[in-house]
């Protein structure tokens, strides 16, 4: 099958030119303008983008979480993905307490398999890190699952100590793989909800009250610290703090392998939004200020922050509500379909930074951190061909009523955003045409992604 995407204006990091793509089986063969090629299928892209597909590489598709589970499988998320152009995830497989991190990875590729609709790979989250665990990330890193997740916050569940994530780290730094933190002092938290619940103080607001944005930079700052004492790189997920950025910045300054993801949550929603049904913004870390909205995007237009992924951890309303005390709600909120518009329109559109840099954030630099680049986030030949024609004068508005994700609500919605998806190839083939799915659930191929 040949596929010819004639005329659009091609986006990289590296530059931006009206060009033909020429896709042949599942890679691109030829980027080039005025191709003169035999096609099966020819696509005009006339006054739109072409950029590489979307990659998102902070979900949490089917994962338990207490009592619940998070509401998009890995086919109603991926198919949530792809109608907003993402065309790559990485998911967290979460290791059980005492179980091992491969029986996590062999979990989550079950659930993905025959499911998705676009392709995918694994980050680990470790939960208990044992001498077999460390030997089982050498193993994994070799078998193209090179990343693990560890929380300094959620004691008794997530949270491991700091000898925990030093081990980690120093295991990262020689067999090539790359820790991630969540970064929250959880001591602190814990200590400060008590206080709120023995105080009567059960609303959703205080989710973000008790969540102080410096108990986000400390462990941040704890997290840089560790990984130069291993000599390892490190990932800060979800920053949504302007102090956090603060540390990461200056890690660089220092020539310090850190790297730090936000979310569009943290870039387009305030602590306000806990004052009138807050439960549906309950995640974690929480939403902040306008002054730490323009630190994360300032810090992504420099550079500082070198990702936007969604932390897409969806709940069902009902989910939301079971309990009274924000302590117990659900942490996580939904967003996968939504990434790449709110980006666009905050980010270019909004003028806080070029095309370039757009494609950058949402899928050459999330390839480049993760181990796929250039086979996903580049438009070139013999990468694969995961391309979006991409709209960016039609506006949408963003409900819950026209969404594709499996939640009964959207964190934003009524926006109107600038930038649609109106074609989307996966490994060549459409997935998403003339705002209809036309892929297959189980499509999707799991990556195995390069060690650094
Ligand atoms: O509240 C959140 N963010 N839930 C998802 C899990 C995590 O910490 O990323
Ligand atoms: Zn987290
Ligand atoms: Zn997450």
């Amino acid at each position: 099958m040949r596929i010819l995407v004639r005329n659009g204006t091609v986006v990289t990091p590296s530059g931006t030119a009206v060009a033909d793509v020429l896709i042949e089986g599942e890679r691109i063969a030829e980027v080039a303008p005025h191709l003169q090629a035999e096609a099966d299928r020819t696509f005009d892209a006339t006054g739109r983008l072409v950029i590489p597909g979307g990659i998102d590489v902070h979900t949490h598709l089917d994962m338990p979480y207490g009592a619940f589970t998070t509401s998009d499988d890995f086919e109603s998320g991926t198919v949530a993905a792809a109608f907003g152009g993402t065309t790559t995830i990485v998911d967290f497989a979460v290791q059980d307490h005492g179980a091992s991190l491969h029986h996590a990875v062999e979990t989550w590729k079950a659930k993905a398999r025959g499911r998705a609709a676009v392709d995918y790979g694994f980050h680990v989250i470790i939960t208990d890190l044992t001498g077999a665990g460390e030997r089982e990330m050498d193993e994994l890193v070799a078998d193209g699952v090179t990343s693990f997740k560890l929380f300094t916050a959620y004691p008794g569940r997530l949270m491991v100590d700091d000898a925990a994530i030093f081990r980690a780290l120093l295991r990262c730094a020689s067999n090539g793989g790359t820790v991630m933190v969540h970064a929250e002092n959880g001591g602190v938290i814990e200590v400060l909800q008590q206080r709120a619940l023995a105080a009567g103080r059960t609303e959703a607001l205080q989710h973000a009250l008790t969540r102080p944005a410096r108990a986000e930079a400390e462990a941040a700052h704890r997290a840089i610290a560790l990984a130069e004492l291993a000599g390892a790189p490190v990932y800060i997920v979800h920053v949504s703090a302007a102090e956090t950025v603060e540390e990461i910045v200056a890690a660089r300054r220092r020539a310090l392998a850190v790297h730090g993801e936000t979310c569009p949550q943290y870039l387009f929603l305030t602590e306000r939004s806990y004052r009138d049904d807050g439960v549906r913004f309950v995640m974690s870390p929480p939403l902040r200020d306008e002054p730490a909205q323009e630190r994360l995007w300032s810090a992504l237009a420099a550079g500082d922050l070198e990702a936007v992924s969604t932390d897409h951890c969806p709940f069902t309303l009902a989910d939301k509500h079971a309990h009274s005390d924000f302590t117990r709600t659900p942490g996580g909120a939904p967003g996968i379909e939504d990434r790449m518009s709110l980006l666009f329109d905050g980010g270019v559109a909004g003028r806080r930074f070029s095309l370039e840099r757009f494609v950058e954030l949402t899928s050459a630099g999330p390839a480049r951190l993760f181990g796929l680049w250039p086979r996903k986030g580049a438009l070139a030949p013999g990468s694969d061909a995961d391309i979006v024609v991409w709209n960016a004068e039609r506006e949408r508005t963003i409900s819950a009523k026209t969404h594709h994700m499996r939640v009964d609500y959207n964190l934003y919605e009524g926006r109107v955003v600038k930038g649609v998806a109106e074609l989307v190839l996966s490994r060549g083939r459409p997935v998403v045409e003339a705002g209809a799915f036309v892929g297959r659930a189980g499509a999707g191929e799991f990556l195995r992604r390069a060690a650094r």
